[in-house]
């Protein structure tokens, strides 16, 4: 029988991280790269894509690559994962971590309901749902071929749970139809393809709660009132999941929703 050293071991091994420059993205690089991945990062600006790939190769010694992709453009999604592949040898983890990240000036984006609006929806499901189900069809026969396929996919506790809008009262947050029900679809697309991929490739999910990123305190304290361990999450609370959905520590899980959320949905 393996050890837990040997079964969290992913030497040899290669992982794709879409939004791998962005908080969680980038920590969840380094929780791979630690256990001995090969790490490629995708993200849409160059710059950031350059920078956390030329960092982890530094600080992991393990092999790098960037890739500077928009997922809203399904041409160079399907075409990642060979490349990955080509450069790096092989495709093994895939993790969809790219979030949709609206701007203030982005009309029918983190408004109350009625000013929410269809163009917006759009591009939130594109990348957030779409770009996830083309990635993996165009990983699938690579993920097949490693012998340790898995797949993991960056969900919400919004993908299980109503918004509690008076969280935001007095607040300029939002939260926004389309970003929940593209997660919903997410965690449900999630169980879907753990049957079908079955039994190559594993297909599981980690739904994290809010991240604490100096919100306004107002939503802050409400936010760690309603939560059972009375605070907001880390992007170091997100490594354990994903090291343990990533490696052969699940190797007889999928199908899988793991809620990272301090019990935020547990109520
Ligand atoms: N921060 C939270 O509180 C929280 C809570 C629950 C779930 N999540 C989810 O976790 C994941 C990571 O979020 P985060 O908090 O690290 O946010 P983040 O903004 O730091 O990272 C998201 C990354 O996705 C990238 N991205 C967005 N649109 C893209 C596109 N069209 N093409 C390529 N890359 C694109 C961004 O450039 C960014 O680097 C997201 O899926 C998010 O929905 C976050």
């Amino acid at each position: 029988m393996k050890n837990n050293l040997e079964l969290m071991d992913l030497s040899g091994r290669t992982a794709l991280v879409t939004g791998g420059a962005g908080h969680i993205g980038q920590a969840f690089c380094e929780t791979l790269a630690e256990a001995g991945a090969n790490i490629a990062v995708l993200d849409i600006d160059q710059e950031r894509v350059t920078e956390v790939s030329k960092d982890i190769a530094a600080r992991y010694k393990v092999k790098t690559m960037g890739l500077t992709v928009d997922l809203a453009k399904q041409e160079s999604v399907v075409a990642a994962p060979q490349q990955v592949a080509d450069q790096l040898g092989s495709l093994d983890i895939l993790i969809n971590c790219a979030g949709f990240v609206g701007t203030s000036d982005l009309p029918g984006w983190g408004c109350e309901f009625e000013g929410q609006s269809v163009d917006t929806w759009r591009l939130v499901t594109e990348v957030n749902l779409t770009a996830p189900f083309a990635l993996i069809q165009a990983a699938t026969e690579l993920l097949r071929k490693s012998g340790h396929g898995s797949i993991i996919n960056i969900a919400s506790i919004y993908a299980v749970a109503g918004p509690d809008m008076s969280l935001y009262d007095e607040t300029k947050m939002g939260n926004d139809a389309a970003y929940a029900a593209s997660k919903g679809g997410l965690v449900q697309m999630t169980r879907w393809l753990s049957t079908v991929l079955a039994p190559e490739i594993r297909v599981n999910a980690i739904s994290p709660g809010g991240i604490f990123r100096n919100q306004d305190p107002k939503f802050v304290e409400r936010y760690k009132q309603r939560t059972p361990l009375k605070r907001m999450g880390t992007e170091e609370d997100m490594k354990g999941a994903l090291l343990f959905l990533s490696s052969d520590l699940s190797s007889y899980i999928t199908g899988q929703n793991i809620l990272v959320d301090g019990g935020w949905t547990t109520w």
